[in-house]
């Protein structure tokens, strides 16, 4: 019999291993046929595991790493810091780093500067580029995107999460995962929850009601475990009404497992675990830690021990084991992956896109942005954040940048023969790693130490005598990424300009009117100078290209487009969290307590009429954009109504809008916020263009969570729908009525 040519063809390729054959030919075992589905390979694989290989599977066995069953061909799960970039090589069981050569990689921009894009494909490509960057380096796990909720802006970490919104920061972090487990690489969405202070953060106890906890704390995740489909979640350091959020019963078996129908590991924070009674059974999947030998681990030989005596049954282990293992087989761990790619043009384009799109005009009064170099000759760059990296700090979030462009670089670069430039440093600000260096006395050296401020008076002089002769200046000043100013572990003091920055703008806009003030902070700042500065830009820390990026705003190559993710106050006062004294910051007795409820960012400032500095959603373009008529169409179930709205840009350069949709309850029977954000879109238009934007609601948009019926309810009666170009610039309004109530399913 002859054979058929493509019989013979494809037993070559199966010959050359070219081809996988189908399982019922080959005598491997299902758990390593990756044709069959993932749950099949799971149920073949656990009852082959012993239980010290189950053990391995739940613990670190390394600073980074946990560990896999060789004799079965499972490898160790990797993980790596996260979120914005993959942190360089640490020694094994160290802090210290592996100082190695080929760990320099893409540093994305912060996760502020992302939220303040307001687009959901950004987030989608920043994470494809970690997740490309990831799989080159060998790591499954990316230990991010991180997404509190900003509480309060002198959180340390402000600058890593994504804002004072839940539903903006949910979009974020759908488009980050999504973006990321495309590339086989599990995003771990932290810190769940609550964790919204560096200050005593392995240990606060947070109190919060329970609709705060739904209505603002969690929703962000909730989203990104059902809709972006988190394969990882990390458990934050604090307590939650008394319990560790590490292997809490509540937050993680009640919610998140069995409400949300989370499938994957729940990872603690790094020596985030204290029992291991309540991390067998409340919801830990996996045990990270700092260095001490592992075995000494809760869920290394005290669980084992455990379980041996029957304190626990055998199926908290199968499940933890189990849900490792879906990591580790969903990243293509075991089957071996695709090749990654590491700083790729592509990928250093993304950074500056992110950066660029990132950047907020605050203020521009009298058109002097952009800079028109055919009438500028000569530019004084002052102060010295414009020749600070920033892409190292902030501890855990750093990255060993393979290149970062400064903001001076990125200036003079751009600005190249067509006008002299000068450069003053201003200020400077002490190097301050982790931590306050003490002196001999034990007595903390600060900025006001006489060697810098001596220091300091000759440098303010110099950079007001540039600005004088210039015929404009850019002032880069703002954080630095460091110890209290935007640092993990220690939250900062005050919301103002550290090292007489408020002084020497006030000085430098004095000498010279035409000055353009840039800050990079992760958060929002004071400014006392701000009714003379005539133009103001926040910048955060913009990764790789982060002067490319300011640099393409300045000079205009780039129309700025983003818009606050967060309320920036006119006083730290002004901010809900800092009104109760000790107990709503930083706690008082080992708990805070979040007495301000619902009411946080804009919540707060737009019910209470707090006045903002700049409020939530705002940002300036250099062109404008007109709102027209707002149409709401009833959808096909009662609580879907659709909007429509026709958005022109009515000015001379192409430019995009973020168009903004928030939602108000026109009677309530419970206390609700003034206005809530429900939905936005970005569109980008050329001058005169105008396009037709369309944004869907459904029943989360009107609902508020009902404690006593563990429900979300939607009240009968009518909604506002405010649409606009921030949360206090409404341009066009309509309505909704919602006929019968209703309880939404979870
Ligand atoms: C941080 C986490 C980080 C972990 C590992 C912790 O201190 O809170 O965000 O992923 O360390 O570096």
């Amino acid at each position: 019999m002859r054979t058929h040519p493509l019989a013979l063809i494809t037993r070559t390729l199966l010959a050359a291993g070219l081809l996988a054959a189908p399982a019922a030919t080959q005598d491997k075992p299902l758990y390593l046929d990756p044709t069959a589905a993932l749950d099949k390979r799971l149920d073949d694989l656990l009852p082959r595991l012993s239980l010290d290989e189950k053990l391995a599977l739940i613990r670190a066995n390394g600073k980074f790493r946990s560990g896999g069953v060789p004799r079965l061909g499972i490898p160790y799960l990797w993980t790596a810091d996260g979120p914005q970039g993959v942190r360089e090589e640490l020694g094994l069981d160290s802090w210290e780093s592996a100082k190695r050569t080929d760990d320099f990689v893409t540093a994305m921009p912060v996760g502020m500067a992302l939220a303040s894009s307001w687009d959901p494909e950004l987030a989608k490509l920043y994470g494809k580029v970690i997740g490309e960057e990831a799989r080159a380096r060998d790591k499954h796990v990316m230990l991010g995107p991180a997404l509190n909720i900003q509480r309060t802006p002198l959180c340390g970490r402000t600058y890593d999460y994504f804002g004072e919104d839940p539903w903006l920061s949910g979009r974020m972090t759908v488009g980050y995962v999504q973006g990321m487990q495309n590339e086989q690489v599990a995003a771990c969405i932290k810190h769940f929850a609550l964790n919204n202070q560096e200050t005593n953060r392995h240990a606060i106890n947070v109190e919060a009601d329970e609709r705060t906890l739904r209505e603002i704390y969690l929703p962000a995740f909730e989203a990104g475990v059902k809709e972006g489909g988190a394969l990882s979640v990390m458990a934050a350091y604090n307590k939650f009404r008394g319990q560790h959020a590490g292997h809490h019963d509540y937050l993680l078996n009640q919610i998140l497992k069995n409400e949300w129908g989370f499938k994957g590991s729940v990872i603690s924070d790094w020596s985030g675990t204290h029992d291991t009674r309540e991390a067998a059974l409340n919801g830990l999947d996996l045990e990270m830690g700092t260095v001490r030998p592992y075995e000494n681990y809760y869920l290394a030989r005290a669980y084992k021990e455990g379980l041996l005596r029957g304190e626990y049954p055998m199926s908290t282990l199968d499940d933890k084991a189990r849900r490792n293992l879906r990591v580790l087989f969903t990243t293509g761990a075991v089957e071996g992956r695709k090749p990654g790619f590491i700083n790729t043009p592509a990928h250093l384009d993304a950074a500056r896109q992110v950066a660029q799109d990132g950047i907020v005009l605050l203020k521009n009064t009298g058109g002097l942005l952009p800079i028109d170099l055919t009438k500028v000759k000569s530019i004084a760059v002052i102060g010295e954040n414009a020749v600070r990296t920033f892409a190292a700090g902030g501890n855990a979030a750093g990255v060993k940048a393979f290149r970062e462009v400064d903001m001076l670089q990125g200036i003079v670069k751009r600005v190249g023969s067509a006008a002299d430039i000068t450069y003053a440093t201003g200020y400077r600000q002490p190097v301050r790693r982790n931590f306050w260096e003490r002196d001999g006395a034990g007595v903390r050296r600060s900025e006001l130490d006489p060697k810098y401020l001596a220091e300091a008076a000759g440098l303010a002089d110099r950079a007001v005598a540039a600005a004088k002769t210039a015929d404009l200046v850019i002032f880069v000043g703002g954080l630095t990424h460091q110890a209290f100013a935007d640092d993990e572990g220690v939250d900062r003091r005050d919301l103002s300009l550290p090292s007489g920055q408020d002084a020497l703008i006030a000085r430098i806009v004095e000498a010279n009117p035409r000055t353009v003030v840039a800050l990079i902070s992760g958060g929002p700042v004071l400014m006392p100078w701000l009714d003379k500065a005539p133009a103001v830009l926040q910048a955060w820390y913009g990764g790789s290209e982060a002067g490319t990026a300011l640099a393409r705003v300045l000079f205009g190559d780039a129309n700025p487009s983003g818009k606050l993710p967060c309320t920036f106050p006119k006083a730290l006062a002004d901010i809900p969290a800092h009104q109760g004294g000790a107990r709503t910051f930083p706690g008082e007795n080992g708990t805070v307590h979040y007495d301000e409820g619902l009411l946080v960012g804009y919540r707060w400032f737009d019910t209470k009429h707090v006045e903002p500095l700049f409020p939530f959603g705002f940002g300036l373009s250099y062109t404008s954009f007109a709102y027209g008529p707002l149409t709401v169409t009833p959808g096909s179930s009662a609580l879907e109504p659709t909007l429509a709205l026709d958005i022109t840009n009515s000015g001379q350069r192409e430019g995009a809008e973020v168009v903004q949709l928030y939602v108000r309850a026109k009677k309530a029977r419970v206390m609700r916020p003034e206005k809530e954000l429900k939905g936005f879109a970005k569109v980008l238009l050329k001058p005169g263009e105008t396009r037709r934007v369309n944004l869907k609601l459904d029943g989360r948009s009107f609902a508020y969570y009902a404690p006593e019926a563990k429900a979300w309810r939607v009240d009968a009666g009518e909604y506002e729908l405010l649409v606009g170009t921030s949360s206090r610039d409404i341009r066009q309004a309509g309505s909704f009525k919602v006929v019968k109530p209703a309880v939404l399913p979870k």
